[in-house]
């Protein structure tokens, strides 16, 4: 992969990842491209949180407590050892600021771009990552412990590390999506 091209095109998503995860230096890039993702008014409406070794596991316990007691002891287990599907987790999120000329959903896309920008940095540096959500995203317990109000949300939970096997690129057919205006 040497141009931006073809990285954009052949990039896949990992969802089997393991150690090593990127090192603080190339961290620290990672998170200087999600910054310049392009954001209306430069709200900067994200945080991102990084979170590796131990803290992995506490993720694990506020997503099986916000699950709910309620619930199987399997369906806790798997809430529990989710964030630890990959050596380094970063949670993206959006606190969108009341603003007269950007919406929240703006602020939405700007985070998501954000996103983008990171899978896009953590290809070209040799590591691979994937962009999950899923019922933990949404569970207000989960919400409070980064901090979000009820207008905030978690846009993402991207696991990266080192890809245990790249899945195969599907093949994109272009027609079933371009319209050329005459
Ligand atoms: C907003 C968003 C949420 C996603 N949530 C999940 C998820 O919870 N679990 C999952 O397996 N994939 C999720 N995906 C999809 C993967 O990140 C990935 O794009 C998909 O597996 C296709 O692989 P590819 O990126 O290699 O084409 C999500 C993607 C987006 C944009």
């Amino acid at each position: 992969m040497n141009t931006v091209i073809e990285l954009l095109q052949n990039r896949v998503s990992s969802p089997k990842l393991t150690a090593p995860a990127p090192n603080s230096a190339e961290l620290e890039q990672i998170l200087a491209c999600a910054v310049r993702a392009p954001d209306h008014a430069r709200l900067k409406p994200w945080q991102f949180h990084v979170i590796s070794g131990q803290a992995l596991s506490k993720l694990g316990e506020i997503f099986a407590r916000a699950v709910g007691e309620g619930v199987a002891q399997d369906k806790l287990d798997k809430c529990r050892n989710m964030p630890l599907r990959a050596p380094l987790m970063i949670v993206a999120t959006c606190e969108p600021q009341e603003n007269a000329k950007v919406p929240a959903l703006e602020q939405f896309l700007a985070v998501g771009a954000a996103i983008q920008n990171m899978q896009v940095a953590i290809s070209s540096l040799g590591y691979g990552s994937i962009w999950r959500t899923g019922e933990m995203a949404h569970l207000s317990e989960v919400k409070d412990a980064f901090g979000l109000s009820s207008a905030g949300e978690i846009v993402g939970f991207i696991y990266v590390g080192t890809p245990e096997k790249l899945p195969s690129k599907p093949v994109t057919n272009l027609s079933d999506c371009v319209k050329y205006w005459d």
